[in-house]
């Protein structure tokens, strides 16, 4: 059934952003994208590829400029209907960087400080920019000039959201008026995708910035590279299959991965593995996987046409920036900011 377009004033408005900074997973996936997908009959949403995030860390100027496209193009390849949803690049709206400035004025040093992704970022890193640092409140910026009421991410977000919630109450204190609404993380729980682990190491996180990019499945792998992947993943001992986070931790992150592409419930699939081993279980979840993601990979490629991604993204800033502005104009405004004409 089609449903009908989602109208510019539905009540809830939702924002995510993805990074352009690696190749997309299969944790992204699982965890975000896909739940953009299924937001947008509900939300009038704004889903944004966070280029200026990207910059925190060194990037190759070509490959940041084919990955911001490349992301947007999976946007749409996971389901999300640019007609429905906003779809656009930070950096085409300046508002976002501009509120980012104002709301750095707010936050304290020490509260950047303490999150947990900067630390463990900032310790790998030879060098450590400011950007790295102050990243948390470019990305509150980013959701509090939508006036988003909900934000659809990974549990490895969580903490930015609430430093998020955390500048949207004070400035709303300060000047006893709501002036941002004050955003809901919608963060899946570890069973429903919520924290995807790396296939090598399931006390990692999947990420596209892994030191051990063989544990990732990328969105775009071909069929046989996640064959050999998940075919190589690590296993924990005994051979049987069922859902223990702690106990069973290579298991059961395999198991979330296989109930999500295919519709099974972990109870299901821990009953249909009651008497096979690994191996049965790893064939199987590879041709789920294969499945879910081949055609996501046929609609990526169909849009890879030049200047088709490149007018959903011209579009989507133009829808993006007057919905930005007004909530930009008016804290410049209460912070006592001349008007300009
Ligand atoms: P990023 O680009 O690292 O990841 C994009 C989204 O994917 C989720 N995710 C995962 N979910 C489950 N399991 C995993 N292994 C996994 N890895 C990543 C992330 O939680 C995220 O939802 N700071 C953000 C980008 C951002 C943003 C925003 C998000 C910038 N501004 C405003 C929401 C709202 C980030 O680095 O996501």
């Amino acid at each position: 059934m089609v449903k009908p377009p989602a109208p510019r004033n539905m009540a809830k408005r939702v924002f995510s952003g993805v990074q352009p900074s690696g190749s997309l997973t299969i944790g992204n996936y699982l965890g975000a994208l896909r739940n953009f997908a299924k937001l947008q009959y509900e939300a009038d949403c704004l889903f944004c590829v966070v280029d200026l995030h990207a910059l925190t860390v060194p990037q190759d100027p070509k490959e940041l400029h084919q990955r911001t496209l490349d992301v947007a193009r999976i946007f749409v390849a996971s389901g999300i209907d640019p007609n429905r949803a906003t779809i656009f690049v930070q950096s085409h709206v300046p508002a976002h960087s501009e509120l980012s400035w104002l709301l750095e004025c707010t936050t304290y040093d020490g509260e950047l400080r303490r999150m947990t992704q900067y630390k463990d970022k900032a310790s790998r890193q030879e060098v450590v920019t400011s950007g790295l640092l102050t990243y948390p409140v470019l990305m509150a910026a980013d959701i509090l000039l939508y006036q988003s009421d909900e934000v659809p991410v990974g549990d490895d977000q969580k903490q930015h959201l609430e430093l998020a919630r955390d500048i949207a109450v004070r400035v709303n204190n300060r000047f006893d008026e709501e002036i941002f609404k004050v955003p809901k993380p919608y963060i899946p729980p570890r069973a429903a995708g919520g924290r995807i682990m790396n296939l090598q190491d399931p006390y990692e996180k999947m990420s596209k910035s892994t030191e051990n990019p063989r544990g990732n499945i990328g969105i775009l792998d071909s069929p046989d590279e996640i064959r050999k992947k998940i075919r190589s993943a690590v296993t924990d001992s005994g051979r049987e299959i069922y859902y223990d986070e702690e106990n069973k931790a290579a298991v059961s992150n395999l198991m979330v991965i296989y109930s999500l592409c295919s519709g099974q419930s972990l109870d299901e699939i821990q009953s249909n593995y009651a008497d096979s081993g690994y191996g049965d279980f790893k064939k199987d979840l590879a041709e789920v996987v294969v499945e879910t993601l081949t055609p996501i990979q046929k609609r990526f490629a169909e849009l890879s046409e030049p200047g088709v991604i490149e007018a959903i993204l011209a579009e989507g800033r133009k829808k993006a920036e007057p919905l930005a502005l007004p909530t930009l104009n008016r804290f410049r405004d209460r912070l006592g900011l001349l008007t300009h004409s």
